[in-house]
């Protein structure tokens, strides 16, 4: 993809990645969308960035990712990227589990659901569009599932299938697809205070935004990429081993 002049919409991108991403985007003289829940995260993200359009929209409803759609497709006729990168996450005790199911449900809709139907809402309109893209943030855990986030890992893994999916499906049109695979970043992802472990937010971006034009299909952060190539075997070994250290903590 081209890294200028494109009109972007990124889901979730009120704060962290999302928002670290449309800086990048903005920087490089592009139009930028987010959307999210909170109004007052979208008001702050518009007084930081003046340029930067908002939309409140929860993407694990159905009426709002078809509202979303209808008013980007009218508002941004050029629209050529679609980042599909609003998330949450659950720390679960499956041998415990003391929530509805739609407390756990809400994951899935979010993770899973929202990406797979904005990607279906998107194409026919990114198909008629000047090198669109398509590219869903998934996880290092999509390929070593990170057992205390069950259902989370089980999201990105899906979500990681059916980015393969929608490649192949698309590899005869314009539209590229792109995953990108963090690692933990320092952002609320989860909760505040989660993920101050993780890699540096600015880097992670800079270094993400570094190789969209690049070609690459999918794009890691510091070692996510390489788990791609592990075996079934190793990936199930390091999930284990990954546990424990979490049990540990
Ligand atoms: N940080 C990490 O360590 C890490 C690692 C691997 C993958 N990722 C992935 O990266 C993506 C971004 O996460 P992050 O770390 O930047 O977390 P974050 O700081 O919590 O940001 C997530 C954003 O998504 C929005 N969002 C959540 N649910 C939404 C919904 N139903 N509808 C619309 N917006 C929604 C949130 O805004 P509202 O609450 O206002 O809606 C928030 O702005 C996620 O897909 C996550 O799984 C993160």
């Amino acid at each position: 993809m081209d890294k200028r002049g494109n009109t972007v919409l990124i889901t979730g991108g009120a704060s962290g990645i999302g928002l670290a991403l449309a800086e990048c985007f903005l920087n490089a003289d592009n139009t930028v969308i987010i959307c999210g829940r909170r109004k007052e995260k979208l008001e702050e993200a518009k007084q930081k960035f003046k340029k930067i359009h908002t939309r409140i929209c929860d993407v694990s409803v159905e009426t709002d990712r078809i509202e979303l759609f209808n008013w980007a497709a009218a508002e941004f006729p050029n629209l050529n990227v679609l980042i599909n990168n609003a998330g949450i996450q659950q720390r679960v005790n499956l041998l415990a589990p003391e929530e509805p199911w739609t407390h756990y449900d809400q994951e899935i809709a979010s993770n899973f659901d929202a990406p797979v139907h904005l990607s279906l809402l998107f194409t026919p309109h990114l198909i008629k569009q000047h090198k669109p893209s398509i590219i869903n943030i998934s996880s290092g855990l999509a390929i070593t599932p990170g057992a205390w986030v069950p259902i989370y890992s089980a999201t990105k893994a899906a979500l990681h299938a059916f980015t393969v999916s929608l490649r192949i499906q698309l590899a005869d049109s314009n539209v590229e697809v792109i995953e990108v695979l963090p690692p933990a970043v320092n952002t609320d992802l989860g909760g505040v205070g989660l993920h101050t472990f993780g890699a540096s937010l600015n880097d992670f971006a800079d270094s993400v935004f570094g190789e969209l034009d690049s070609g690459k299909q999918e794009i890691g952060f510091g070692g996510t990429e390489e788990r791609l190539t592990v075996s079934a075997a190793e990936a199930k070994e390091i999930a284990k081993k990954m546990y424990e250290g979490f049990v540990k903590r």
